[in-house]
């Protein structure tokens, strides 16, 4: 154990820094250490505002510098372990990175995962680098990373394909900038269900609009920004002709197809809502929570 750390105190020494300072470079990624306790939904909503997502891990080098450099960042007594990126909340009930990256490598202590409700997110515990499930909702300290070509805007393909938007724009919390759309995204604070008129009017409400999507990298955006609470969420999409055509609140084109396999199938005046990375049809009574997008 003392030799592996001895090998990674020299390949820090040698590695190129253009991580952010108070972040950690290992490979190809910065990781951030963060020592606020908040619960895994939050914790990955604030990685992707800052370019990135929860960690996901992939061999047991870096399974082992985590583990150590948790324990060095996070060394109040009362933290014993922190988030990583993995979770069986998606509806396949299968183990996924949130980073949407193979699950390659695991590392589960003896008796987990315990596939039991309730125990949906996995930690890393700082002392034997073993990964635990736990409750989603139990606040614990986070690590997320963030690719480093994230930092060198010139060299990543999303620039060179978009004309020139900044890489990094702060949204007011609770929102989050997407570069290729140049768009913050939310779900502000209305946690109460409601209709889509309802819904329209509360995203007005942040000089928005219900989200239009215009892009696969739009709706997977979305998808991965929402899916960990596993439900349906208001688009801007609606139809005020019986169903013969669509359009978006915030009056963009509708010029990308996001339906899901089998809709719209309603026929009559109905309003989108998302579920994974596809959208629905259904009557805009539904009560369903929104996702509101502000084009910067
Ligand atoms: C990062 O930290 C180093 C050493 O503390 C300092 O010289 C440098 O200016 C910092 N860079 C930024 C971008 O803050
Ligand atoms: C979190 O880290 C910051 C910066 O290192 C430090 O000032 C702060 O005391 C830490 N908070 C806790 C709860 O450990
Ligand atoms: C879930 O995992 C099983 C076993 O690895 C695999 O056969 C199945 O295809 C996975 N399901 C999905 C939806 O990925
Ligand atoms: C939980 O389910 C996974 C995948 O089905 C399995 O590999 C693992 O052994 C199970 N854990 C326990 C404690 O039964
Ligand atoms: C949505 O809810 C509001 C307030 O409860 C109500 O006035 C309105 O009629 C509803 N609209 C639809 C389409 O259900």
């Amino acid at each position: 154990m003392l030799k592996l750390i001895l090998i990674f105190a020299a390949l820090f020494l040698i590695t190129k820094a253009s991580c952010p300072n108070g972040s950690l470079e290992w490979q190809t990624n910065c990781f951030f250490f963060n020592n606020n306790t908040i619960g895994f939904a939050s914790a990955e909503i604030e990685c992707v505002q800052n370019g990135g997502h929860l960690v996901s891990i992939h061999d047991v080098f870096t399974n082992t510098l985590l583990a150590q450099q948790g324990g060095i960042y996070f060394h109040e007594s009362t933290i014993t372990d922190f988030w990583i990126g993995l979770n069986n909340m998606m509806p396949s009930g299968n183990w996924t990175w949130m980073d949407g990256t193979p699950l390659d490598f695991t590392d589960w202590a003896p008796g987990e995962p315990k596939n039991v409700t309730g125990n949906n997110c996995a930690t890393l515990s700082i002392n034997d680098g073993y990964w635990r499930s736990e409750n989603c909702f139990k606040t614990k300290p986070y690590i997320c990373k963030v690719d480093k070509s994230f930092y060198e805007p010139s060299t990543t393909p999303i620039t060179t394909t978009t004309s020139g938007y900044p890489a990094f724009v702060q949204c007011p919390y609770p929102f989050a900038y997407f570069q290729p759309t140049h768009s913050c995204y939310g779900v502000g604070s209305l946690t109460v269900p409601s209709n889509w008129s309802v819904a329209e009017q509360y995203c007005l409400g942040y000089g928005g609009h219900l989200a239009s999507i215009h892009s696969v990298q739009e709706i997977n955006f979305l998808a991965s920004y929402l899916y960990v609470s596993s439900t349906q969420y208001w688009t801007g999409a609606f139809s005020n002709d019986g169903g013969k055509t669509w359009k978006w609140s915030d009056e963009t084109p509708w010029d990308y197809n996001p339906w899901a396999g089998q809709y719209p199938n309603m026929k009559s005046n109905a309003c989108g809502f998302l579920w994974g990375s596809a959208i629905g049809d259904t009557p805009c009574s539904t009560l369903f929570r929104m996702i509101c997008k502000k084009q910067l």
